[in-house]
């Protein structure tokens, strides 16, 4: 086994390099968690999904425990463009990490018009938030199909030369053909995946336990289904794919870079922990020197696997 005392845990997605593949997943990362860790440890910094407007977001109750994870339909409130442009882009600014700011619409003129907006100095990529529902696919969202990906990632890919991520769902039946339309069109990575539809009954007053019915899930349970997605995924295309989903420790990280993530995000296991982030680039570094590991290249997509996942 090599000597390993100096790990490199860089990793490119596309036309950037990343510090470390450990970053947050939208929605669940804030400028409170400057407050326990040093942000700046992070591979990138993915804010809060962005829409056009203001938006008030879903009825409460807006999440709930599930066994091993949780639901939740916030709705993505959102206080628009202006805000994000003169408030949030300055807060970001004093860090290090770059900015993925993750953006959404349901329509493709919205989505496009958005996507222009966002480009701007400051931003190292634009992660669109594609599993959401498209008012012209009578609601279903614009990744649940190759035909509405491909649309969608064309008409953004005009309106920017930043690197453009798409974020594509873990509801759709053919995933391998999304990730295709999406690379096809011009996407530079994938966040695989968002979370599982989902629902949830409170027996004594027989109510959903979310405002909104449905929900999404997210957290240890959806794990195997993101983690299946991100393999389907990285045999289909060429463009790195980003694993998300169920991520809580390094060796879940390990799973997902084997099976050919070239970065994770962590979403639902910062609310457990705050710190889990820092704690994953740490625990992983040490696992690579303690593996004689000098660079995840050595790691990414180094599954062993009798075929190519065919399930029948
Ligand atoms: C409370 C909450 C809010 C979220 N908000 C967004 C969002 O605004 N945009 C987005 O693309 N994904 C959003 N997600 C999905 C996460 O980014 C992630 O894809 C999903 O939770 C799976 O990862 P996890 O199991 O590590 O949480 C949200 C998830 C949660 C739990």
């Amino acid at each position: 086994m090599k000597d390993v005392q100096n790990a490199d845990l860089r990793v490119r997605i596309g036309a950037l390099t990343l510090e470390n593949p450990i970053m947050p997943a939208s929605g669940t990362f804030s400028e409170d968690l400057a407050d326990v860790f040093d942000l700046d440890v992070l591979g990138a910094h993915v804010l809060k999904t962005i829409m056009h407007g203001t938006r008030a977001g879903n009825p409460t109750p807006r999440v709930c425990d599930l066994q091993s994870g949780m639901l939740n339909a916030i709705g993505i409130p959102s206080k628009g463009i202006d805000y994000f442009r003169d408030e949030m882009l300055p807060y970001w600014a004093d860090f290090k990490a770059p900015l993925v700011v993750s953006i959404s619409a349901h329509s493709y003129d919205e989505f496009a018009r958005l996507c222009s907006e966002v480009s701007l100095a400051g931003v190292a990529a634009i992660e669109a938030n594609i599993s959401c529902p498209n008012i012209e696919a009578n609601g279903n969202a614009f990744a649940m199909r190759p035909d509405t990906t491909h649309e969608v990632v064309t008409r953004l890919r005009a309106e920017t030369d930043l690197p453009l991520w798409a974020k594509l769902t873990p509801n759709t039946g053919e995933p391998a053909e999304v990730a295709l339309a999406a690379q096809a069109a011009g996407a530079d990575a994938l966040v695989v995946a968002n979370t599982v539809l989902g629902m949830s009954v409170d027996i004594a007053s027989r109510r959903p336990r979310l405002g909104n019915v449905m929900g999404g899930m997210s957290g240890p349970a959806i794990k195997p289904i993101a983690l299946r997605m991100t393999y389907q995924c990285a045999n289909a295309v060429d463009i790195p794919v980003i694993g998300c989903g169920g991520i809580s420790t390094r060796d879940d990280v390990l799973e997902f870079l084997i099976a050919g993530a070239a970065a994770v995000q962590i979403g639902t296991a910062t609310f457990q922990s705050p710190t889990a982030m820092a704690r994953l680039i740490t625990e992983l570094e040490s696992w690579m020197q303690e593996h004689g590991v000098a660079s995840l290249d050595e790691i990414i997509g180094s599954i062993e696997a009798p075929n190519a996942g065919v399930f029948e």
